[in-house]
Order: C-alpha cells, then structure tokens, then sequence
C-alpha cells in the first residue's frame, strides 16, 4: 500500500527512479510523485494526480529533470488521510522546503502534531497526516541544530502510527535517511549505489542484494555506504539476502497484463511450490522449511490458520485437507476479526499465517498476538525475508516469482498446494496410510498439466463470460472442498470486474439467498463429480424451478448437467480433494474476461492496492 523508491549513487537518478515507481505502481495508483537532489542541494519535484505516467509525462517536460541529480525519492499513493489531490500526493515539505519526504502507512497522532505545530507557526500545505513529519523534522532541527539523522530520531519518538520513510534534507546533500515501521523498507545494496523501496520489484533491475529493515530500525544512507541504527542509536549489523527471482519475471512479456500472465503461469507455481518437496517413492512430503520441528509438530492438537482475502480462502482450505488427512482439529478465521477478539489458546495450539506479500499488517497483527501467547507460529509466505518470514518460527516458502496483478492468484494455488502438502505431512506424523498418500501425491505431481489443459481452452471461457457480461449480480456456490473456491471466485469477479458477487457454501442457498434468484440472477456452481455432487445437483434444480440461470462447472464426461445448466465448463477428472486446484482456474478466468469485457483496469483495480501495509 503505496510504493516508495529513493536512490542515491553515481547515476541520475530521474530515470532509475521513474522505471522503478512504474515497478511499483501495483502498491498504489491515485496520485504519484518525485522530489530529486543534487549534490549542490538543488531540488526539484513534481506530482501529478493519476497513474505514474502522467508524473512521468510531466517530467519529462521539465527540463530541470535533465540535470545532475544523484539522489532523490519518490511516491505512488494510495489515499488514506486526505483526498486524491496533487497536494495530497507525495513528497511533502516543511515550511522551509529543505526537508522531503515519501511515507507508507498512517500516523495516528496526527491531529495533535498538527494543532501544535501550526500553533508554533507551521503552515500546512495538504490535509494528510505525512506533512506532520516533514515539520517535526524541521522543528526538531531548528530547535536543536540537529543533523537530519538525529532530527528524525527526535521525530519518530513523538510519532505514534506506522510508517516507511525515505527523507532527505536538501542542506545536506548525499545523504537519505529511511526509517521503519510496520510498513515494509528494504534496502538493495549495489556498486556503489543504494536502493531503498517498499518491495524489491523495483530494486531487482539493479542488485540481487538485499537488506530488510526491522520494525523500529532507521538507516542513515551516504555515498560511501550505509548504516543502521535502532531509535535508541544502537548500531545494527545485519547480513544481506539474495533475490530468487529475476527481473524479466516482473515483466509482463507478451501478455496485456500481468493478472492474465500469473493466471498463465500458475502451472509453473505449481510446480515451484512442489519442487524437492514431494518424495512419491517413499509416500510422503518433505517441507524443509519444517525440518528440524517434527517433534513439535507432532505435539499440535490443534491449529489455527489466519489470513486475508484470498490467502484466507486458501487457510479455509487448508482447514479441510489438515482434519482429512491428519485428523486433528483446525480453525481459521479472518486475521483482521481474529485479532481484535480475545482469543483463547489452550496447549497444543500452532499459529499458521498465510501471506503471499508477507507484510499485510492485519496478517502480521494477529501473528503478533499469537507470539506473545508464545505459540508455534509457522507460516506461508512468497517473499523471502518478508516480515512474515522473519516472525514466524518456522515455515514454507511460496517460489512463485514476484504477483504483481492486483488480484491474487497464482499465489492462491500455490498457497493451497503448500497447505496440502503439509497436510499429508502431518497425517504422514499421524498414521495416514501411504496408499492414501500415494493416492493423492500421484495425481497432484500432474495437476500442472492438467492446469495446462484448461488454460488452453480459455477461449470458451471468454464465450461464457461475453455471455453474462451484463449481469449485475452472481452467486458461486460450492460444497466441501469446492466451498473456499467458491469464496474465491466472488472475490476474483468482484475486485476486478465491480459485478457484485457472493460465495456460499451451497448448502446455505435455502436459508436465505434463495430468495434473491429471478431470472437476472445468475448462480455459478462449483460441482465436480465428487462425494457431494448428487447435492449440489438438486440445488441446482432448486434454481432452475425458479427460473435462475446457471453456470456448472464439472468434472469431463458427466452428461448430466446438459439441458438443466444454461452453461457447463469442464475440468479433468482427479481425486476429489484436488478438484480446487482445478476449480479455481476457469473462476478466475470468468472474473478477467468478465473485467476486461467491461473496459476496467485488471491490474490496477479502483480502489485497491497490492499488499495492505495499513490495518
Ligand atoms: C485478492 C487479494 C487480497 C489479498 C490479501 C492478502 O485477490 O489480492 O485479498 O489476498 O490482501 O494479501 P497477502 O497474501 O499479501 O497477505
């Protein structure tokens, strides 16, 4: 949730950082914004409301841009405090205009700040809560002729909130000062150059190496290196991580778009996420990010699994294959309602939390609360060195290469993939045969082809979705474990395509949303040939007695459904505890097609942003 790149080093730093904010845009896309130093400690700067490229065009009208600046920052936003407004949008200033800076994250205490200030003379410029740090800095400086390191030191110890910051002070030129917390920073070290940016999409280009900043660090970056510092002035050393994934991979290549390219390459997730990690000659999955845990993990008696969005859905699903096969109770629950109860924990109790970005400050909250009960707390996450990664005590990395798409996807089936796989670990732990671990593991190593296969008819897909591009409303209805798919297929349609759709468990249908079925009124069933389709079959005649269109998808070669669903779509046969992996590839081709059919931005869906860094 909003995009920050600063850069210091030998280069001009406009167009590295104009191709890194483009980079980066998937965090926020209503205003955008740069403010670039050189060393003679001339600025320059320009916002502009709207996508990155119309800053980018206003830039490059500018010839002042051209110049030798070396160092400087920049901003994508996504609106917290402070309507979408060019003085709302990033960098802000202080009076003087000699302190910039970009922030993520939000101040709590701002309207306090803000009253003092302006009552010592301050005068504000935009309605956000960021400018308060731009005029504690310069207060803090002219009070004490502090350095800009210090005076942002003084500054984050009267801050109550969270933050991500890049600052510079245009009276010390070569220097960047960062800081961090709960929002994420991280710094790429190259030859003889800096990075520092919310995520390493934008650092990737240039370094393979990186260093995350802790919750409560700040860093002080110069010319000649770098250094970090917690707010009580204690030096920190901390050893650089390596990138797993390449530049081109955050490239959209030859698709219109990235969702439509991470749709494409879920057979490749699939199989990164498996890789190494299933042993079928000895029946069973190896999770090295376990390694070393079994005997703790054979004392969980139960397990709660917490989430957002769609790595929500994927725990639900996980709740399902963990008492299938391993047979010991599993709760999930929304993290940002788990968080804010009073949760009980009893012994035997491990915390998993599932985060594609690792740094979804809801995810990150109730994982706090959990470690403070001082329960195992594991994890899945995409990013390596993400705060999720750092926090919890041990887990299993995604390996799917950067999303970038707004819409989560990719990451849902390689979520659920790990999710499975530690399923039949713990029922390995647990006396699950290996002929039922055989069972499902053959087929599973296949699912990329037979992913494969329904993307290569996404065409009939597009058909079905032209059809009912006019609809305002959809139910999607499955059962068991088709009941998480159908949550997130509504999910996909209704945050890239705005038709307001719903997921139910279809067994729901009758005690209540029933009632809104009438001709106009589609329902899409999730119902592959499993142990409750003969179910989901009669519901499916309980709609069509009331004249409610119907979408089916099935499992290849059952004829049933011709003549009762208006429309079927068809996946691969397989065991009935895989049908999700399958299930869930044509729902989120519905929603692309159904979004692109209505002209909206796949990508960049209104008012959402790729990883939600605020609570
Ligand atoms: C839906 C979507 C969101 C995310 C959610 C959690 O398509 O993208 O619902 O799934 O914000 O994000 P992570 O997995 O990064 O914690």
């Amino acid at each position: 949730m909003c995009g920050i790149f600063g850069y210091l080093g030998k280069r001009k730093a406009v167009p590295i950082l104009v191709e890194g904010i483009k980079n980066l845009e998937y965090r926020g896309y209503d205003s955008a914004g740069m403010a670039v130093a050189s060393d003679k400690g001339r600025v320059i700067s320009a916002k502009a409301v709207g996508p990155v490229v119309y800053l980018e065009k206003k830039i490059k009208k500018n010839r002042l841009f051209n110049g030798d600046l070396m160092a400087g920052l920049v901003h994508s936003r996504w609106a917290t405090h402070g309507g979408v407004t060019e003085k709302n949008a990033h960098p802000h200033t202080d009076c003087s205009k000699n302190i910039w800076l970009a922030h993520n994250g939000i101040i709590e205490n701002y309207s306090e700040l803000k009253s003092d200030l302006i009552s010592k003379g301050h005068k504000f410029k935009s309605q956000t809560d960021t400018e308060v740090i731009a005029h504690l800095i310069e207060e803090a400086k002219k009070k004490n002729s502090l350095v800009l390191e210090e005076a942002v030191r003084v500054t984050l110890k009267s801050i109550k909130g969270t933050y991500g910051l890049v600052i510079f002070d245009k009276r010390e030129p070569g220097k960047l000062v960062i800081a961090r917390n709960f929002s994420p920073l991280v710094l790429g070290l190259g030859k003889d150059e800096l990075f520092v940016a919310s995520d390493a999409t934008p650092i990737a280009p240039h370094t393979k190496r990186l260093v995350y900043l802790k919750d409560g660090e700040m860093a002080v970056l110069k010319k000649g290196g770098y250094k970090i510092f917690n707010l009580d002035k204690k030096e920190i050393n901390r050893r650089h991580l390596d990138i797993d994934w390449s530049y081109e991979q955050a490239q959209k290549g030859n698709f219109p778009d990235f969702t439509l390219k991470e749709i494409f390459e879920q057979p490749i997730a699939l199989e990164n996420s498996c890789r190494g990690r299933i042993d079928l000659k000895n029946k069973k999955t190896v999770l090295g990010g376990l390694a070393g845990l079994e005997n703790e993990l054979l004392k969980i008696r139960r397990l709660i699994i917490v989430g957002s969005g769609t790595a929500h859905h994927a725990g639900m699903l996980g709740k399902i294959f963990v008492e299938e096969l391993a047979g010991f109770p599993v709760v999930t629950d929304i993290a940002s309602e788990w968080h804010y109860r009073r949760p009980v924990f009893q012994k035997g109790d491990a915390f998993l939390v599932i985060s594609q970005s690792g740094e979804t400050a809801d995810t990150l909250a109730a994982l706090r609360g959990a470690k403070k009960k001082k329960i195992l707390t594991l994890g899945i996450t995409n990013v390596i060195g993400s705060t999720l990664a750092r926090e919890t005590n041990a887990g299993v990395y995604q390996h799917i290469g950067p999303e970038i798409g707004v819409a989560a996807t990719k990451s849902f089936v390689s979520q659920s993939a790990i999710l499975l796989q530690m399923a039949i670990f713990f029922g390995k732990q647990r006396g699950l045969s290996d002929a039922a671990a055989y069972k499902i593991l053959r087929t599973f190593r296949n699912l990329p082809k037979l992913v494969q296969k329904i993307l290569d008819k996404s065409e009939d897909i597009k058909a079905v979705a032209e059809k009912y591009k006019d609809s305002r409303d959809f139910l999607f209805l499955g059962r068991k474990y088709n009941c998480p798919v159908a949550y997130e297929g509504a999910l996909k349609l209704k945050e890239i395509s705005y038709v307001h759709a719903e997921g139910l468990p279809t067994g729901e249908l009758k005690h209540g949303p029933i009632a809104m079925i009438d001709k106009d009124f589609p329902s899409f069933f999730i119902m592959p040939k499993d142990s409750v389709y003969d179910k989901n079959f009669s519901n499916v005649q309980e709609i069509k007695a009331r004249r409610g269109p119907v979408l089916a998808l099935t499992t290849e070669g059952n004829e049933d459904l011709k003549g009762l669903a208006d429309d079927v779509i068809y996946v691969p046969e397989v065991p009935e505890i895989l049908y999700p992996f399958l299930a869930v590839i044509p729902l989120q081709l519905f929603a692309y097609f159904s979004a692109v059919l209505r002209g909206q931005n796949v990508d960049k869906p209104r008012n959402l942003a790729k990883s939600v860094t605020v609570e």
